[in-house]
């Protein structure tokens, strides 16, 4: 096993109502003006906004806001966020909203507290200093960003989505209320499902030793993630599922689903961001078309991982030749993606890719002459065979 450090620094406020403390908690950080950051229609629809407004009016915080974060959320808003953060004196930052809003709320963050251009780090040109403090009120469990060290913008130009992890930017606290996220639309509450299983999966599916107490919860997190979502398309307002799928959000990414393994593979994440700076897909649906092709370019270099993943997920004996086991469970994952409405390849993701696209996705994902993957490392000709093989 491998030696780690495991730092999960956000204070969780979870259940029912938890949003009308939102203001309390944000004095608590010591924050004297706010930027009350979302997204388009949801939150203000669902009046969630209002109860936000409310509680820091109730603590007396005066706050400005700034909505219209995008799924991929956009450099430019970030740029706007800046600046009218700097205008108006602000020194806390409250997304509202999903991975996207808390992202981009990240970004405005490291804008704020350094004095270069913020895409400078997504370009991995700069370090970050420090980032101004961020609390999230999570609308959509997927993305895991209210504990995780990472934030994901895409720049207009070019088509261009980056990461860039720092434990700086890791959320003070994080509201979790599972009847807000009641309103969701099946799909997106397919494709966050979808992402929490795959943060757990790229951590899996490695290709060194790991702990075992990490291997079960990672299955157990699988398994509940597997068997709530597919309740929730029956019955959305159903509180236990919803609750269960919004901490395993959590848990899936806040790094405690690698400890004494390593980092992860996060293939199938470099894969999907190109694809989503292409041709702006949902990120759980992105993940999910490029999956299986993923897995079995790659299940041979240890098929006996795959082998265990098959039996411990679904239950597929482990009898002969693990090749073969293995290539049941990758059936069986698209099965379940097929059930929950998510596409097994690009095709079924809306976009028909051509050869010339293939090439250009292949050579982003390779930007200064990167490979990615860990369980088998994979370089530019392996990037373009896997999106081929998921050209569908
Ligand atoms: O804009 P509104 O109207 O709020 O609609 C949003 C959006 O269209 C909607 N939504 C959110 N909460 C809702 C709701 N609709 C109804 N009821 C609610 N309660 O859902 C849509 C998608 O929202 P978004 O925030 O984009 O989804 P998600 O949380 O999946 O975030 C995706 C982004 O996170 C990045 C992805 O790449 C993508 O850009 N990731 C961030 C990570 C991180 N920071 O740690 C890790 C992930 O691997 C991922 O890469
Ligand atoms: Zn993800």
């Amino acid at each position: 096993m491998t030696d780690f450090i495991f730092q999960a620094p956000t204070k969780i406020v979870f259940g029912k109502g938890t949003e009308n403390q939102v203001g309390q908690l944000c004095k608590e950080q010591g924050a004297t003006k706010v930027l009350v950051h979302f997204g388009g229609q949801s939150a203000k629809k669902s009046g969630l906004l209002d109860r936000v407004c409310a509680s820091l009016e109730k603590a007396g915080l005066p706050y400005v806001t700034l909505g219209g974060v995008v799924p991929n959320p956009r450099l430019s808003l970030v740029y706007e966020g800046i600046e009218l953060c700097r205008k108006e004196g602000v020194d806390f930052l409250l997304p509202v909203g999903g991975g996207s809003v808390i992202d981009s709320a990240k970004a405005i963050g490291y804008g704020l507290a350094n004095d270069f251009d913020v895409w400078d780090l997504y370009d991995h040109k700069h370090t970050a200093t420090a980032c101004a403090p961020i609390g999230a009120v999570l609308t959509l469990a997927a993305a895991g960003s209210e504990m995780s060290d990472s934030s994901v913008i895409t720049k207009e130009e070019g088509g261009i989505k980056r990461g860039y992890n720092s434990d700086l930017c890791r959320c003070k606290f994080a509201v979790m209320n599972p009847e807000l996220t009641y309103t969701l639309p099946p799909y997106q509450t397919a494709c966050g499902a979808t992402d929490i299983m795959m943060h757990v999966m790229e951590r899996y599916l490695v290709n060194e030793d790991t702990m075992t107490l990490t291997d079960s919860m990672s299955e157990a997190l699988i398994r509940t993630v597997m068997e709530n979502a597919s309740i929730l398309l029956k019955e959305p307002e159903n509180y236990k599922a919803r609750a269960e799928i919004m901490w395993a959000s959590s848990l899936a990414h806040n790094g405690l689903m690698n400890c004494g393994g390593p980092k992860g593979d996060w293939a199938c994440h470099q894969l999907e961001h190109e694809l989503g700076g292409m041709f702006d897909v949902a990120h759980g649906a992105g993940l999910a078309a490029v999956w299986g092709s993923w897995a079995r370019y790659v299940y041979q270099e240890k098929p006996q991982r795959f082998a265990q993943f098959a039996n411990r997920i679904f239950g597929i004996a482990c009898q002969g030749d693990p090749k073969e086991t293995a290539l049941k469970g990758i059936e069986a994952m698209e099965e379940f993606y097929r059930s929950i409405g998510m596409p097994v390849n690009v095709r079924e993701l809306g976009c028909e890719l051509t050869e010339e696209q293939i090439a250009t996705l292949a050579e982003k994902c390779c930007f200064g002459g990167r490979t990615i993957g860990q369980f088998r490392v994979l370089r530019q000709e392996d990037i373009r065979e896997i999106y081929r093989m998921a050209k569908g």
